[in-house]
């Protein structure tokens, strides 16, 4: 893995006014307060070099960036628990690196080494720990990601790249909280079609997002719940988390048909139902199936799962006019038990059996 760099030694440039101070934890919103570093790395003429760890802060950037006109870039999304005070849990960062470099591949980005990764984020823990909240409900959310740093104008792939991590304490992602959100269908707009970039974490899917969820947010429901774009007819994903419904005893996930992306959270559902004995389904759902399983009694749960929602109660959908309330206003036993071992095998209070914790003493 080392052919991608010519230099895996990471420059560390501490910071010497921490803002720790001005971190409300009893009052986080997502993504509003970062931690005191960042790890950068910049691409150029073949290979990855000078990785550094340097003070949080503003990037000067020219106006010709790549990035900003064509979005050649990819990110993720991943967590950090506090466990004790000596050791805080990274979340699956195996599969969150894995799959940064399935996005790149498919945006042209070059790829990266797991060994410089994980490095730089066991650096940053370190140096960053008291940024990780000790309250329920809250993370470190760690925000990897690669852009194309090219200053030129020809729509065309960039030689040059930059590659940063930052991280930021959070609490719940969705306003709802533990409550269950309500989501609506759309006729209008599509995500993502099979081919194109539905299926990696890449900037262009979430802006493409950003007016039909005002929309929907305007007709009072929390997200769109996304169909597929060819028929309208097959359910897909929420775009900021996976969908799943408990349907009798069978948990009935959308397959990942190529425009859906692949959720680590959703990897760690299927994986736990199957163990706890569910019939465990990775199939095509459409709308229909899911209203008659509303109108015939059988439809149980529905939640999302996602880095950003954990496990998310859904509470209500709306389709072409007609609506189905799912539950009983608070979240199911099943998506409860699901949420509480995943969070009891992040915050290490439940054995780690599936070898998804990497922890970092700090
Ligand atoms: C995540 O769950 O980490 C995501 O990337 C969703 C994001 C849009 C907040």
């Amino acid at each position: 893995m080392n052919d991608l760099m010519t230099q895996t030694k990471i420059n560390i440039i501490p910071n010497e006014n921490s803002r720790l101070h001005e971190v409300d934890f009893n009052n986080l919103m997502f993504g509003k307060k970062f931690s005191d570093h960042m790890f950068v790395m910049e691409f150029e003429n073949g290979t990855w070099k000078e990785p550094a760890i340097k003070p949080f802060g503003p990037i000067q950037i020219t106006p010709a960036l790549n990035t900003l006109h064509y979005g050649q870039a990819v990110f993720e999304g991943m967590k950090a628990f506090y466990k004790d005070d000596e050791t805080i849990n990274i979340y699956r960062p195996k599969d969150h690196f894995e799959r940064m470099n399935f996005s790149s591949r498919r945006m042209g980005i070059p790829e990266t080494s797991y060994e410089i990764f994980i490095t730089a984020l066991e650096e940053l823990l370190k140096l960053d720990n008291k940024f990780v909240p000790r309250l329920e409900q809250s993370a470190l959310y760690i925000r990897p990601f690669i852009f194309a740093s090219d200053d030129l104008l020809a729509a065309r792939s960039s030689s040059k790249f930059s590659y940063y991590i930052i991280t930021s304490p959070v609490g719940a992602y969705y306003d709802e909280g533990f409550n269950p959100v309500s989501l609506t269908t759309t006729k209008e707009y599509v995500r993502a079609v099979v081919g194109g970039t539905g299926e990696v974490k890449t900037a262009g899917n979430y802006a493409a997002s950003f007016l039909p969820a005002k929309k929907a947010k305007e007709d009072g429901y929390t997200q769109v719940l996304w169909l597929d774009a060819k028929e309208h007819k097959y359910i897909e994903e929420v775009g900021t988390m996976n969908i799943h419904f408990l349907i009798g005893d069978t948990l009935v996930t959308p397959k990942l048909t190529g425009s859906i992306l692949g959720g680590i959270t959703r990897r760690s559902v299927l994986t736990l139902a199957e163990e706890w004995g569910y019939k465990v389904e990775e199939r095509r759902i459409t709308i229909d199936e899911v209203f008659e399983a509303s109108d015939n009694g059988t439809l149980k749960e529905v939640f999302g799962s996602g880095t950003a929602a954990v496990i998310s109660p859904v509470g209500l959908i709306h389709h072409e006019g007609k609506k189905i309330n799912i539950g009983i206003g608070s979240i199911g036993d099943f998506a409860k038990r699901l949420y509480d071992e995943i969070t009891g095998i992040q915050y290490g209070t439940i054995e780690d059996r599936h070898n998804w914790i990497h922890s970092v003493k700090v």
